[in-house]
């Protein structure tokens, strides 16, 4: 354990503080409200906001897409300088919030945008950015990654930068009563992918973290035991706020991280277009079957402390049967069938996309090369 940990984005959490964004964004700021394809328009969100800020000057940035794209978000960067604009509030999921990111730092620099992806340009600096969160499922409303894809070129690359941390977020549970199942089932299938990320490596003796992984682990597994019941303040009080917490940078302070799953789903996602989630149940008990030498010890210890297993020899592989059995009384696939070719031709082309990418050696131990990525898609891929 030897980190520097540092989260001050505040939370302002529960029903109707959405008002809360009044007092939050300064009253002589321009601000420049950026959402999505206008689900916050049909349900009452939008009208909270105008509410909110009906003091303050401002002007709307909209039609933000799932897996957000720098050509869609460059428009609202020409916005943002030419109208000299001082804050962003993102509303919307992930991808507003990831979007509202690239746009405040890339609103800060006089080349394209899509340099702070390559890493030709390193962020100096960004407007400063508040969110509120109408999908639980990223963690991008509390902390400092983005995720943008370049469609011309089919590229889905992070970035990360502490100055694009939103300053505030709000997460108002009521918001979710309109999501749809699928979207709520990407929810719990993220957050639980990004603590297994933080969580599915090898033992470093990590007590306080592991402990408050599996908190998160045996939350998200009960409110997907619960699904059908979910229609109630409980359920999504408590999906918001793990998903918040899975990837609130607690959990994975001084712990080793893994994020192959996230780095070859994404490549499914800049392909075919798959949900970021399912990318990730599509991947990850391939990905884990592959690498159990590796991560023997902690598999069996998160099939005792989450799945309640009793030991035995091979209570690693079944805690990955459990993990998958979760996916798919979800309706999640974890296997590949979309692709609308030959399984040798799309595992190819993922293989094409992580080389160019530069996914040459991921995971915890470096040990997923493009070879093991083959290994791993073998499997993944029907
Ligand atoms: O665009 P609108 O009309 O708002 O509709 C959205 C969108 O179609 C809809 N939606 C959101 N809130 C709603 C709602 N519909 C009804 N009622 C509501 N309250 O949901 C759809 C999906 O939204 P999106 O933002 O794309 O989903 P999500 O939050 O899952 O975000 C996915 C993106 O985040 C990135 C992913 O790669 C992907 O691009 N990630 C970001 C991370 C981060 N910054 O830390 C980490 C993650 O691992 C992930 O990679
Ligand atoms: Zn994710």
């Amino acid at each position: 354990m030897q980190f520097t940990y540092s989260n001050p984005a505040t939370i302002h959490f529960g029903q109707g503080q959405i008002a809360a964004i009044t007092s939050e964004i300064p009253a002589q700021s321009k601000v420049l409200v950026i959402y999505g394809g206008g689900s916050i328009k049909k349900n009452g969100v939008y009208d909270q906001v105008s509410e909110a800020l009906k003091d303050h000057t401002w002007l709307d940035f909209s039609g933000v897409e799932p897996n957000p794209t720098k050509e869609t978000l460059d428009k609202a960067v020409a916005i943002a300088k030419q109208e000299g604009i001082d804050f962003i509030l993102a509303v919307g999921g992930g991808s507003v919030v990831d979007g509202s990111k690239y746009v405040a730092a890339a609103a800060k620099y006089d080349g394209d945008g899509w340099d702070i992806l390559t890493g030709k340009y390193a962020i100096k600096s960004a407007l400063p950015l508040g969110a509120i969160l109408t999908l639980p499922a990223t963690g991008s409303e509390s902390n400092s990654a983005a995720v943008i894809t370049k469609a011309e070129t089919q590229d889905k690359l992070p970035f990360m930068h502490p100055s694009v941390r939103p300053v505030f977020s709000v997460l108002d549970p009521d918001v979710m009563k309109t999501l749809p199942e699928r979207q709520l089932v990407n929810g719990i299938a993220d957050a639980w992918v990004h603590t297994c990320e933080q969580y599915i490596t090898r033992p470093t003796g990590t007590m306080v973290q592991d402990g408050y992984a599996e908190t998160l682990l045996r939350t998200l597994k009960t409110l997907g035991e619960q699904f059908d019941d979910r229609d109630n303040d409980a359920w999504r009080k408590n999906l918001m706020f793990s998903a918040n917490q899975a990837l609130f940078g607690l959990i994975g302070s001084g712990v080793l991280h893994d994020w192959a799953t996230h780095m070859i789903g994404h490549e499914l996602t800049a392909l075919w277009n798959v949900d970021h989630a399912r990318s990730l149940t599509i991947i990850q008990p391939s990905l884990l079957r592959n690498q159990i030498e590796y991560k023997r010890a902690k598999l069996e210890q998160m099939g005792r402390n989450v799945f309640g297993l009793a030991d035995s020899d091979d209570l690693a592989e079944r805690t990955i049967d459990a993990i998958e059995a979760f996916y798919n009384q979800l309706g999640l696939e974890t296997q590949f069938t979309a692709h609308g070719t030959d399984k040798a031709t799309a595992i190819n082309a993922v293989i094409a996309q992580l080389t160019k990418h530069g996914m040459t050696a991921l995971g915890e131990n470096q040990a997923i090369t493009l070879e093991t990525s083959r290994e791993i898609l073998e499997n993944a891929i029907a």
